[in-house]
């Protein structure tokens, strides 16, 4: 690839940014349609996220993934918030057009897409969601706009639970009728209720961690989705008993390849992008 005068900057805002896999398949992406851009990691301290997202305007950087810990700030410092971004209060994608900064959130069709390879018909599914963070929110969303019949949504915080229903109220008219709070400790209780497990939690990204419930409950028949970029003790056991399973990954995917559409207005090489990280 030939750098020149006219090449386009996109990048990632996140604190830590060094184990980001984005700029490896966004870079894929643009080499594959010989698109004059790269794609760069921009390690920004919290106390200087406005600071960088004003920065886009004068550098003329055309496009931003946003990660941890600045999904939700950053929605404090952009022109415009699109209509998902306003409900899920989470943006992970910035467009700046002409100085003008749109931000958008693509982690909930990332999500819908990649459970769409273990499952393509989500409508009149029963699921079990943990987690009631910014990647739940977002979650949620999803398989809301995707007519699930059922969620049970379970958190340690349980306020954390009624708040995101009533703050999704207004847009999902029928979601008392859909969600269901429940806590961690009747989690068991309600595996033979449900079709699809999602994890949302940090549970699982270390070895030792304590399970969310216990995992031998689990019945061939479920779909396993946790959203942590490896292997956890969930999906180990999911994987022993046969269910159909998926790490992080098929998201963090199919998000940055809505974001790349976003940008650049042209379909992403998603089979490309996987490969990049050697998921195919
Ligand atoms: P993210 O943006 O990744 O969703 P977050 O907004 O900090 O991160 O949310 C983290 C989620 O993991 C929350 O649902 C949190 O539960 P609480 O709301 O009760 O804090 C959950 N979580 C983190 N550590 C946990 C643990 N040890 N046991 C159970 N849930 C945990």
């Amino acid at each position: 690839m030939i750098l020149d005068g006219q090449t386009k900057v996109y990048g990632i805002f996140g604190y830590p940014v060094k184990h980001s896999k984005s700029p490896t398949f966004q870079t894929a992406a643009f080499l594959h349609l010989g698109i004059n851009a790269v794609y760069v990691p921009f390690e920004v301290n919290p106390n200087d996220l406005e600071k960088a997202v004003e920065s886009l305007k004068v550098l003329k950087i055309a496009g931003v993934n946003i990660t941890i810990p600045h999904k939700e700030n950053v929605i404090n410092y952009v022109n415009e918030l699109s209509e998902e971004v306003k409900i899920i209060k989470a943006a992970n994608t910035i467009k700046n057009i002409d100085g003008y900064l749109i931000a958008y959130n693509t982690d909930w069709i990332g999500f819908v897409e990649g459970l769409k390879e273990l499952e393509p018909n989500l409508e009149d599914k029963r699921v079990l969601v943990i987690g009631a963070g910014g990647s739940s929110r977002a979650v949620v969303y999803g398989l809301l706009r995707e007519n699930v019949d059922k969620i049970y949504l379970a958190n340690r915080t349980l306020p954390k639970v009624y708040n995101l229903i009533q703050e999704y109220k207004s847009h999902f008219r029928i979601i008392d009728k859909i969600i269901t709070p429940i806590s961690l400790q009747d989690i068991e209780g309600f595996l033979n209720n449900v079709d699809i497990i999602v994890n949302t939690t940090s549970v699982g990204l270390n070895d030792e961690d304590f399970p969310l419930f216990d995992y031998s409950l689990l019945k061939d028949s479920h779909i396993v989705v946790d959203i942590i970029y490896k292997e956890t003790k969930l999906l180990k056991v999911a994987k022993e008993k046969g269910c159909k399973h998926q790490n992080g990954f098929p998201m963090l995917i199919y998000q940055g390849a809505k974001s790349f559409e976003i940008w650049t207005g042209q379909k992403a090489p998603v089979e490309i992008m996987k490969k990049s990280l050697n998921l195919e």
